[in-house]
């Protein structure tokens, strides 16, 4: 569950809107028109209040780099490779993931509202970020949507049974419309998230047992050995069911858009393929009893007697909006390390550094 996490090294507090705002010059200094600059940035500042700071606005200067690199390119539009209907397959050709990952779920969702349902494939994307916030804009439009992505990036996870990398974090989400908020599902394959582990990195934390090896092999709780040479790995998650939902995700996501698998040769910074598929629940005639069930379901599950010392029984999507009720009441924590980094980022663009407030 993401939480505010405290490690040894100093936090501040950041503001959602002035952090997008300044994460929108960034990326219009890098080339972005004004409406993906504040889609990257939107996305961007969205998981840190979201509690997934993995995915928020500390992947800045890693974005800056891919752009400068080629390997993330602004303005690209999907260029569609096949359309047979309700089946579409989409090439990101590298534009950024938040961009590009937005009209293929416009078009998932028109597809989906015509046909009942739809399987978008787009591959070769740059980073498509969390990956919930797709099936949330799949959820807004009423749809229900499932997603799996493979990330052709350097290997970061053992497969089950290995102890060295060989596939990468490989994210799945499930996304139910419902209100308040949709339900969602929506996590890595991996025992943590890269992500995480640089967040702890730079706040100092050491990382809970049983989730890394280092070099060796051997199990680790130092979040250095995903970033200091030689490289460590990150186990799946559950044992041999993450790898074995990995192993579908390099399928699904790699080989059926064509995106290709993880094979340790084509290794790209953040390239991500994503299959999507959506359908509209009212097509099963159970549309209506949708949340009534999600009602019997979760009041059910919280008649359980508590475990103490845990946060009680929540659905998915929950402790995400829990965490940003907080976060927008008392700023998003950023490590100073991220903070360093991405004035550092900031500067080498003429960009002023990032907005910050004391801590309340
Ligand atoms: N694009 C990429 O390349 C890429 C790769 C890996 C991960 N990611 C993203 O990283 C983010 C973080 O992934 P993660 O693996 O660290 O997620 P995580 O382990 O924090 O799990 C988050 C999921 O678990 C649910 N959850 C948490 N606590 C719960 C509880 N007590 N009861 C019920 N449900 C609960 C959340 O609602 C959410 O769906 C995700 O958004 C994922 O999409 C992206």
């Amino acid at each position: 569950m993401p939480e505010d996490r405290t490690g040894t090294q100093p936090t501040a507090r950041v503001r959602a809107a002035p952090l997008a705002a300044w994460g929108e010059q960034v990326f219009a200094a890098i080339g972005c028109s004004p409406r993906e600059a504040g889609q990257v940035a939107d996305a961007l500042v969205e998981s840190n209040l979201f509690g997934h700071d993995s995915h928020g606005i500390g992947l800045v200067p890693l974005y800056v780099d891919d752009a400068r690199g080629g390997h993330a390119v602004p303005g690209r539009d999907p260029r569609v490779v096949s359309d047979a209907g309700s089946m579409v397959v989409l090439d990101g050709e590298r534009g950024f993931g938040q961009s590009v990952g937005e009209a293929a779920m416009e078009l998932a969702i028109e597809r989906a509202r015509a046909h009942g349902c739809a399987v978008v494939g787009l591959r070769l994307t740059h980073h498509l970020g969390r990956i919930g916030r797709w099936g949330e804009q799949c959820a807004r439009a009423g749809l229900v949507s499932v997603h799996f992505v493979n990330v052709r990036s350097t290997p970061l996870v053992a497969p089950w049974g290995g102890s060295e990398a060989r596939v990468s974090t490989n994210p799945v989400c499930i996304a139910v419309p419902h209100a308040p908020h949709p339900l969602v599902l929506d996590y890595a394959t991996a025992a943590i998230a890269l992500g995480k582990t640089r967040v702890a990195f730079d706040e100092g934390a050491a990382i809970e047992p049983g989730l890394m090896l280092d070099a060796h092999g051997e199990p680790s709780t130092e979040p250095g050995v995903m970033w200091q040479a030689p490289r460590g790995a990150i186990l799946p998650f559950a044992r041999h069911k993450g790898w074995a939902l990995s192993v579908m995700c390099e399928l699904l996501a790699g080989a059926l858009t064509g995106g290709g698998v993880q094979d340790g040769v084509h290794i790209h910074p953040m390239l991500n393929n994503m299959l999507t598929l959506a359908f509209d629940p009212a097509r099963l005639g159970t549309a209506a009893s949708l949340g009534p069930e999600v009602a019997t379901l979760a009041q059910w599950a919280r008649s359980a007697r508590p475990l103490a010392g845990s946060d009680g029984v929540l659905l998915p999507g929950e402790p995400e909006r829990r965490v940003a009720a907080q976060r927008e009441r008392e700023g998003i924590p950023i490590a100073r390390r991220t903070l360093d980094s991405l004035a550092a980022c900031a500067a080498s663009l003429g960009v002023p550094p990032p907005p910050e407030e004391p801590t309340p």
